[in-house]
């Protein structure tokens, strides 16, 4: 069985497919209208959300299938101290497929290892969050015709912003991309994405300006600072508002620039922007739905359930992550697990070097 918790359990050709079908979606819904007829979807949200859920959810509904879950951990078994493990076998009983948001990080595969049905990882803490990607991927793809020979800015918190890390592993694929890091150096990208950097050999700009690379920027992704991932209200108050892009900005920009944002904003793009038609972040929304689609069938298809596992094998077992918002430090009776990367021995469930 396959399942979705990094953009990278699905290779380029998957997301090309994702993205003909989210496409065709668009065009003729009514085609799509019982294709998941019988199917249920359960959404165990951990965390807030408004986009990521609703649009599991307006994606199931409209494909003919149902929907069950929560919105919150208080409404849950979570709040009298159930693990997720235990939540996931349970909920395999209810639906054919599960989307998880939770805070702690890789908790998604830790769910996956003990599920008879797919999971989805709509968030794992500030580790990764492939469907905003598959979300961002189609709006590029529609805005601008293509995924390669792009310069992208990621700007803002580069460091608790999951997102970011998912669309860093998803562009790495592609030929002929600029990332073009704007942060602060308090909220620079962590090292286990500096090192998929730097391991694929990709071409990298760095700056705290947000205009220096304004002129050759073909998208900007601008990033809300994760205030709920700080470690103290003082350090989030120090870079809470280092970036916020006015139309001032834009006049920079190329005609056929696009801002994205994964949403929710705070105040790092001023509401003046929005008419702009270089502002792509509410269609984005509209997009993040479609892929969700298009993901749905794919992963209960079949062919995907029927396929040998997509989950991350360990190299070697037993050694503690220090990371304490790691999965492995969060549910007793975890047995911490690890792969090798070139030189490196990183956690398997957070990606932290051991
Ligand atoms: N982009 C995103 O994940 O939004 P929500 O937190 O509202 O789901």
């Amino acid at each position: 069985m396959r399942h979705l918790l990094d953009v990278c359990d699905l290779s380029v050709e998957d997301l090309d497919k994702l993205i003909s079908v989210a496409e065709d979606i668009a065009k003729d819904k009514e085609k799509y209208s019982q294709a998941m007829r019988g199917k249920k979807l359960a959404t165990l949200f951990f965390e807030p959300s408004t986009r990521t859920r609703l649009s599991f959810e307006a994606a199931m509904l409209e494909l003919g299938g149902s929907v069950l879950g929560f919105s919150e951990a208080s409404s849950s078994s979570a709040a009298k101290g159930e693990c997720v493990s235990d939540t996931i076998r349970v909920v395999g009983n209810y639906a054919d497929v599960i989307a998880m948001r939770h805070p702690i990080e890789g908790a998604a595969l830790a769910a996956a290892e003990k599920s008879v049905v797919p999971i989805i990882n709509a968030g794992d803490g500030g580790h990764c969050h492939p469907t905003q990607t598959l979300a961002d991927l189609l709006t590029i793809h529609r805005e601008l015709g293509r995924l390669d020979r792009l310069t992208i800015g990621l700007c803002g918190d580069l460091l608790y912003g999951r997102t970011v890390h998912s669309l860093i592993n998803a562009m790495l694929r592609y030929d002929g991309i600029t990332f073009a890091l704007i942060s602060p150096h308090e909220l620079e990208l962590p090292p286990y994405s500096v090192k998929a950097l730097e391991n694929a050999g990709a071409r990298v700009l760095k700056t705290d300006s947000l205009d220096e690379f304004m002129p050759e920027l073909d998208v900007l992704y601008m990033t809300r600072v994760q205030r709920e991932r700080f470690p103290s209200a003082e350090s989030y108050e120090r870079v809470k508002d280092c970036y916020v892009l006015t139309p001032e900005h834009l006049k920079a920009a190329k005609p056929t620039m696009r801002v994205l944002h994964p949403l929710p904003r705070v105040n790092e793009i001023a509401k003046s922007v929005d008419d702009d038609p270089r502002a792509a972040y509410f269609r984005q929304t509209l997009n993040g739905k479609l892929m969700r689609m298009a993901l749905l069938m794919f992963l209960t298809s079949e062919e995907a359930l029927s396929a040998p596992s997509s989950l991350p094998t360990a190299d070697e077992t037993g050694a503690p992550c220090s990371n304490p918002k790691c999965i492995s430090n969060n549910e007793y009776g975890f047995v911490p697990k690890a792969r090798r990367d070139k030189n490196a021995l990183r956690c398997l469930y957070c990606e932290h070097e051991l």
